[in-house]
């Protein structure tokens, strides 16, 4: 058994090997998911939409992401690949560095080897702050679901000169403050290119296209079982799959290849 490490991946970045990134909610699926090989398993604040209902992730509590960090971790640790473990600070969780520290050591007590936060240029002092104190952070930048409401709805992000800018400085100045990671979601195939040209560390996209070194995906999307929800950006892998675990591997396998995503999932 061998657990993946950030040193794992940011020798794949070096490398230029891509890495398989999907989310998990509980031990069976972390298991699963951990099992066909992926490298990296999100425990997303996505959780309140596919596994509450909800409407958006805002209403998630830090309760809630321990609880479901410590299932993962868990499921996990039973695979001989063992997949590196991030989980996201839930909405408000973050809003003062102190807060952050003190949200984020339960993460990392609950088994997170990564805790993710969404947001720009307003987080340097805290990243700062939790990379001194020795916790490896991951940035997220483009569609931040946590800021739906300020951001007019789940829209594709970077669209114009200015806002693809804006999000390029964010990127470098994240990268600046200490983040090892970095998510960038629903923005234009060529400024995820661009941001993961100029970053050594690995960009991790989802609706991003297929430059960045890492893709992610909701579990439920890509198994095709979200109520009511099919983005651009998500393909279906159980159409072609007899059973979970080989939807799985063949997500892992599309990803690695460079197959997954084609041009039907990207913003142009
Ligand atoms: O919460 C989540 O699942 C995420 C991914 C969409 C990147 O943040």
């Amino acid at each position: 058994m061998s657990k993946t490490t950030l040193s794992h991946l940011m020798l794949m970045k070096h490398h230029k090997q891509k890495m398989a990134c999907l989310t998990a909610y509980d031990a069976s699926f972390a298991y699963q998911v951990s099992q066909a090989g992926t490298d990296i398993i999100l425990v997303g604040d996505s959780l309140g939409m596919v596994i509450q209902g909800l409407e958006t992730t805002v209403p998630v509590t830090l309760e809630q992401m321990v609880y479901h960090t410590k299932a993962v971790a868990r499921g996990i640790a039973k695979t001989e690949h063992q997949a590196f473990l991030m989980a996201d600070l839930p909405f408000m969780t973050y809003a003062t560095p102190e807060q952050c520290y003190q949200s984020s050591a339960q993460l990392m007590q609950a088994g997170a080897q990564m805790v993710k936060l969404e947001g720009g240029h307003w987080l340097i002092p805290t990243i700062k702050g939790l990379t001194e104190r020795g916790i490896s952070v991951c940035g997220h930048l483009g569609l931040t679901p946590q800021s739906v409401d300020i951001l007019g709805g789940y829209k594709v992000q970077g669209r114009d000169n200015e806002s693809a800018k804006q999000i390029l400085h964010d990127a470098k100045a994240l990268v600046e403050a200490g983040v090892k990671m970095l998510v960038l979601e629903c923005v234009p195939t060529p400024l995820a290119k661009q941001v993961a040209d100029s970053v050594a560390i690995p960009v991790i996209g989802i609706g991003a296209g297929p430059d960045t070194d890492a893709q992610v995906l909701v579990l439920t999307d890509m198994l095709g079982i979200t109520p009511g929800f099919k983005a651009k950006f998500v393909k279906d892998f159980m159409v072609d799959a007899n059973n979970i675990p080989e939807a799985l591997a063949a997500f892992v396998k599309a990803v690695k290849s460079g197959e997954f995503p084609a041009a039907e999932h990207c913003f142009s």
